[in-house]
This record gives C-alpha cells, structure tokens and sequence, in this order.
C-alpha cells in the first residue's frame, strides 16, 4: 500500500504574513488528517516563517529547488546541506517551469537528486510532456527518458527514497487537467519503465503524484486510479479552503 502524499507548490507566490497564514490554517486544518502525508512548498526566503509556523503538526515543509554544490562561490544559490540545516524535509526539483523556463537538464536534475539524498532530504522529482510532444505521440517517451536522464543511475537504495510527480506541461496553470485516464495511462507505463530498471518490488512502492490543474472536485477520481498516488499542488494549494479541500479528497473524506 502506498501512502497518499499531497505536496503544495507555492511557486513565486505570497508575501511573507500570506505564507505565515496560510501555513498557519494548514497546520491547524490537518490535526485531523491521518493516512496522507501532506507538505508545502514557499519560495526560499519565507521557508523558515513556514517552518515555525509548521512546527509540531503534520506539515510538512518542502523547497522549490536546490543547487547541487555543497557550499563556495555560486551567488544567489542555495544548497541542499543549507536547507537540511533549516529543517526542510522535501525538495521539488526538475519542474517543468525550471526545465523549460531555466533550461534545466535531465544531468543537472540528477546531480540535484544526489546533492539532496546527501543530505537527507526527500526529492519529489518532476517529469511530464509538453502539449507538442504529446500531439506527436512521444509522451511515454519524453517520460521515460526524464526518468533514466534524472534518476536512472540512481542505486535501489536511493532510488526507494524519491517521490515522481508526473506533470503534463499543458496541464499545469491551465485549468486543463488530464483526464484520470490519460493520467493514469502515463502511471501506469512511468512504473513498468521503473520495474524494467530497477526491479517489482522498487516499481510497487515509489509514490507517482499527479500534478497540473488538480483541484478539490477532480482530485478523487484522478487518486481512484490505480498508479495515481498523490498530488503535486500549484494554484489550488494558495488558500487553506483548497489545499486542505485537496487532501481530504485524496484521503476520500
Ligand atoms: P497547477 O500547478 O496546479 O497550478 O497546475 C502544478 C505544478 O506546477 O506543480
């Protein structure tokens, strides 16, 4: 049984008192809220405001992105031993805004993925096709080479401790969510590829979230599917109402 894990991305959103606040109703809201690992994910500068006010609840916290050096002369950077330091339990690393936008390549995600094991942070590792690549018909493609490019040289030991977000680009911001089907199909083949590298038991236990335009009224069926074990979160997980609406879907309550 893989336990459900819904993660919210933040993005380049909120002032610092939005993201205390916001943290601040989550942590409240989830008291109740067992069988689902939850986490949240602001913007580097308010990650130690959401860390106080996570503190001692089911919250999670998470960070957006890292730098693969340890420490040294990279400004404006920020390393994973950094943010183990402040507490942070998760990092969001190759999402599709970062590859497309900040040209990041499959090598440079995978050397981010070993920085943050190094330091024991949990990577949630983004994968997904952009509308063009999936009107050619390469979707399961472009997801399986992510997935080799980013993660594939990664030991079995390692690789037990990554979460994938499968992430449609076309899907996120847009309102326009895959269906559970379309979703569920790229799962679905995304854990044969893992079982063919790695082995069943590898492919049975890694948690695949869905992300792009999840909302509270499309999250239960798109985790009714089989190989749909979580969500990756962005605009719905901005106010306490959705986010927490999202998770109680997920957990079907
Ligand atoms: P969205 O973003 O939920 O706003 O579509 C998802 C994401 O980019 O992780």
């Amino acid at each position: 049984m893989r336990r459900p894990f819904i993660a919210g991305n933040w993005k380049m959103n909120l002032t610092q008192s939005d993201c205390r606040s916001l943290a601040t109703d989550l942590a409240a809201g989830l008291a109740t809220s067992e069988g689902c690992d939850v986490a949240i994910c602001p913007p580097f500068v308010y990650l130690e405001t959401v860390l106080n006010a996570a503190a001692g609840s089911a919250l999670k916290v998470g960070a957006q992105n890292l730098y693969p050096e340890p420490s040294g002369a990279f400004t404006g950077e920020v390393s994973a031993p950094m943010l183990a330091d402040l507490g942070v339990t998760y990092a969001i690393l190759g999402h599709s805004e970062r590859r497309h936008i900040l040209g990041e390549t499959d090598a440079q995600v995978y050397s981010k993925v070993k920085a943050a094991l190094g330091s024991g942070l949990l990577p949630i590792v983004c994968v997904g096709e952009t509308l063009e690549q999936r009107e050619a018909g390469r979707t399961n493609d472009v997801v399986s080479t992510q997935f080799h490019g980013s993660l594939g040289e990664l030991s079995e030991e390692e690789f037990a401790i990554i979460t994938i977000a499968y992430e449609p680009v076309w899907a996120i911001g847009t309102g326009k969510v895959a269906t559970p089907e379309q979703a569920e199909e790229v799962h679905s083949n995304l854990r044969n590829v893992i079982e063919s590298r790695y082995n069943s038991s590898v492919a049975a236990a890694v948690r695949i979230q869905y992300g792009g335009s999840v909302k509270p009224d499309n999250v239960t069926e798109l985790m009714a599917q089989e190989n749909i074990d979580g969500a990756l979160v962005g605009g719905a997980s901005l106010t306490p109402e959705s986010f927490l609406g999202i998770v109680h879907g997920a957990i079907g309550q």
